[in-house]
C-alpha cells in the first residue's frame, strides 16, 4: 500500500472513532474498539521493516483518547505507554516517581484504545533494578495486568542478564540508551550522550550487548546522528532515534570507524510534544507538530465565556418533558 493510500483508509475511519469517543456510551461490549485499520504489528513485521529499510514511527500514549489516535492511522507502527506520562500526565517531576502500578494503571487504558500498532510499556524505575526475580516478578505483571506486548528497559551492558532472562521468559525488550530520563541525576542532567570517543565507544558496547541479549529493538536518545546512523547499521534488531538525528545519506569516514550512513531511521516522539500541548522545555530534538495547546485555550474561554454569559446551553441542548407531565409534577409538589 502507498503512503497515500494508508493516510486515506486512516482518516476514513478516524471519524468513526472519534464519534466512538464523544459518545456516553461504552465503544464497544468488550471495551475495545472494533475496527483495525491494519494488520496487527508483530516483531517479525517490525524486524522485516528494518530489512526493507521502511521507517518504523513510534508514538507514545498514555490513555484510551490518545491510543485510540495512534491506532487511527495505519502509519503508526508501535504506541509506547512511555513513563515520560509521570511528567505530562501525572505532573511528577521525574519519571523515577512514576510506580508500577500507576503504569500499569494507565497502560491498561492504552491497550483498550489499541488496533494495530505494536503496544510497548517503560518499566517504571525501581521495577527492574532490585533482583533478576524480582524484575521477573513485575514484567509478568505489566504483561498481564497492562495488557501490553513488549517492554522497555533503560540501561546498557550492566542490564544485558535481566534482557537475557526476560527475553527467555518470552517477553519482547526494547532497549533504550544513549541518554536515559530515569538515571538523570547520575547523569547531571538531561543531557547528549556519546559525544566523545569514550562514551561513543560505550553506547555501541551496549547495544550490540543487548541485541546479543535477546532484545528485538533500541531506543537510541539523544546521542550525535553520526552514532546513531552507525549503530542502526551495526545491530540487526530495528533501532528507534529520538534526539538521534534523520536519515543521513552517503559516506563519511572516521580514522577509528569507516562508515556507511543508511536511510533507514526509525522515530519516536512524546505525544504532548507532538501536538504542542506541553508548555514545559521544549528539547532540540522536538518538533511541534500541531498547535493543540492553542486550540485547547480558545475552546476552554469560548465555554467559558458562554457559560458566563448565560448562552451555553440554548434550548436545543437541553431536554424537555411533556408539558402536562410537567404541571402534574408542579401541582404534586405545592
Ligand atoms: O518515556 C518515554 O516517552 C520515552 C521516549 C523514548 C519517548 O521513553
Amino acid at each position: 500500500m502507498t503512503l497515500h493510500a494508508l493516510t486515506k483508509t486512516a482518516f476514513r475511519s478516524s471519524s468513526t472513532q472519534i464519534a466512538r469517543m464523544m459518545s456516553v456510551y461504552g465503544p464497544s461490549e468488550s471495551g475495545h474498539p472494533s475496527t483495525s485499520l491494519r494488520k496487527k504489528v508483530t516483531i517479525q513485521a517490525l524486524q522485516s521493516m528494518k530489512e526493507k529499510r521502511t521507517p518504523m514511527s513510534m508514538l507514545t500514549a498514555y490513555d484510551y483518547p490518545s491510543a485510540l489516535a495512534c491506532s487511527s492511522n495505519p502509519l503508526i507502527d508501535i504506541t509506547l505507554v512511555g513513563d515520560s506520562l509521570a511528567q505530562v500526565c501525572l505532573g511528577y517531576n521525574s519519571t523515577t516517581e512514576l510506580s508500577l502500578s500507576e503504569m500499569i494503571h494507565h497502560a491498561r487504558a492504552v491497550a483498550r484504545g489499541t488496533t494495530h500498532p505494536f503496544i510497548v510499556a517503560d518499566m517504571p524505575f525501581g521495577s527492574y533494578q532490585i533482583s533478576i526475580e524480582d524484575t521477573a516478578r513485575n514484567a509478568v505483571k505489566l504483561i498481564q495486568e497492562g495488557r501490553v506486548e513488549g517492554l522497555k528497559l533503560e540501561g546498557g551492558s550492566e542490564i544485558r542478564d535481566t534482557v537475557r532472562k526476560l527475553s527467555g521468559l518470552g517477553i519482547p525488550v526494547m532497549a533504550h540508551v544513549g541518554l536515559l530520563p530515569q538515571r538523570h541525576v547520575a547523569m547531571s542532567g538531561y543531557r547528549v550522550q556519546g559525544k566523545d570517543v569514550d562514551s561513543a565507544r560505550k553506547i555501541i558496547n551496549d547495544a550490540l550487548a543487548l541485541e546479543e541479549a535477546g532484545a528485538f529493538s533500541i531506543v537510541l536518545e539523544a546521542i550525535p546522528k553520526e552514532l546513531a546512523a552507525y549503530v542502526t547499521q551495526r545491530l540487526r534488531i530495528p533501532t528507534i532515534g529520538i534526539g538521534a538525528g534523520s536519515q543521513t545519506d552517503g559516506q563519511v569516514s572516521r580514522s577509528y570507524l569507516p562508515i556507511t550512513l543508511c536511510r533507514w531511521h526509525p522515530q519516536v516522539l512524546v505525544w504532548d510534544d507532538m501536538m504542542g500541548t506541553w508548555a514545559g522545555h521544549k528539547a532540540k530534538f522536538v518538533r511541534r507538530f500541531g498547535d493543540l495547546k492553542t486550540e485547547r485555550d480558545s475552546a476552554i474561554q469560548k465555554y467559558a465565556e458562554a457559560v458566563k454569559l448565560r448562552t451555553f446551553p440554548d434550548d436545543s441542548e437541553s431536554y424537555t418533558m411533556d408539558k402536562m407531565a410537567w404541571e402534574e409534577v408542579s401541582r404534586i409538589m405545592e
